[in-house]
């Protein structure tokens, strides 16, 4: 996305927690602008709003997607402080971050929010309770961020993506799944760029679409299908 973004002549920033990591997007993309912070942190939300707000007052779009997918069987014993960190990071980090730099975005001429959710975020796959209800509320959060911004000249985009190839679905779904079939990442920006360009609010990508569609109508079928691609994996649930 970041490359994509830079193609099209933008500043781009970006940012991890890992100094490491964001010196290896550096190296990759050297007009790239970094900075270390933590979105389950609102102390280190505060510092990042402060550094940028100082160094890119002209910021203009807000693109929450740190996430992180962990399986969870309910019926066994977990660390509390486990489940709450994803919610953290995929609730209240959008949450806390567009809080934060609203008042940044509100001095432009025009702005955008996009919030990453889920497929996901339509109908929960049962192995990764905790993932799916953050993604849902983050669905639900963004309509209500939606409807009390509409006066304004700030839009908000929801990005619903289907299974992407990335570390986050290797690492959640590792031996639980038969075959998903996962959209490669150049395919699902260029689907982003082109749902903010024309001004699609709700950009659903691939079956994501399907899924958005289907699960109100049917969710028993959707959970079929989406339970005919997965499988329990005794270890982790
Ligand atoms: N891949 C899929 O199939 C899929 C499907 C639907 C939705 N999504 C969503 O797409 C988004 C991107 O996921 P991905 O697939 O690209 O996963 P990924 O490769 O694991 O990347 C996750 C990113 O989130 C960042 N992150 C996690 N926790 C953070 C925190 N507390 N503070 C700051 N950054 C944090 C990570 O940065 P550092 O680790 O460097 O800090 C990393 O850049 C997520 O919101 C995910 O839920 C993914």
């Amino acid at each position: 996305m970041a490359r994509q973004l830079l193609l099209r002549e933008n500043t781009v920033l970006i940012t991890s927690r890992s100094a490491e990591r964001l010196q290896a997007a550096k190296n990759s993309l050297p007009e790239i602008h970094t900075f270390v912070s933590d979105t389950g942190d609102p102390d280190s939300i505060s510092r990042l709003f402060a550094d940028v707000e100082s160094r890119f007052p002209g910021l203009d779009v807000l693109i929450n997607n740190a996430g992180i997918m962990h399986s969870l069987n309910l019926q066994e014993p977990a660390d509390p402080s486990l489940m709450s960190r994803e919610m953290t990071t995929n609730f209240c980090g959008p949450l806390w971050m567009t809080t934060r730099f609203l008042s940044l975005l509100k001095t432009r001429p025009e702005a955008a929010i996009v919030n990453v959710s889920s497929c996901l975020a339509f109908l929960p796959l049962a192995g990764f309770p905790v993932y799916c209800a953050s993604k849902a509320a983050l669905h639900s959060l963004t309509l209500s961020l939606r409807k009390q911004l509409a006066d304004t000249k700030i839009s908000v985009f929801e990005l619903a993506p289907p299974a992407v190839d990335t570390p986050l679905l290797h690492g959640a779904f590792q031996s639980s799944v038969q075959s998903i079939p996962a959209m490669a990442v150049e395919k699902l920006v260029a689907s982003a760029i082109s749902g903010i360009q024309s001004g699609n609010l709700e950009i659903c990508p691939g079956q994501s679409k399907l899924m958005k569609v289907l699960a109100p109508l049917a969710p028993g079928l959707v959970g079929a299908w989406m339970n005919k691609i997965t499988r329990p994996n005794p270890g982790r649930g």
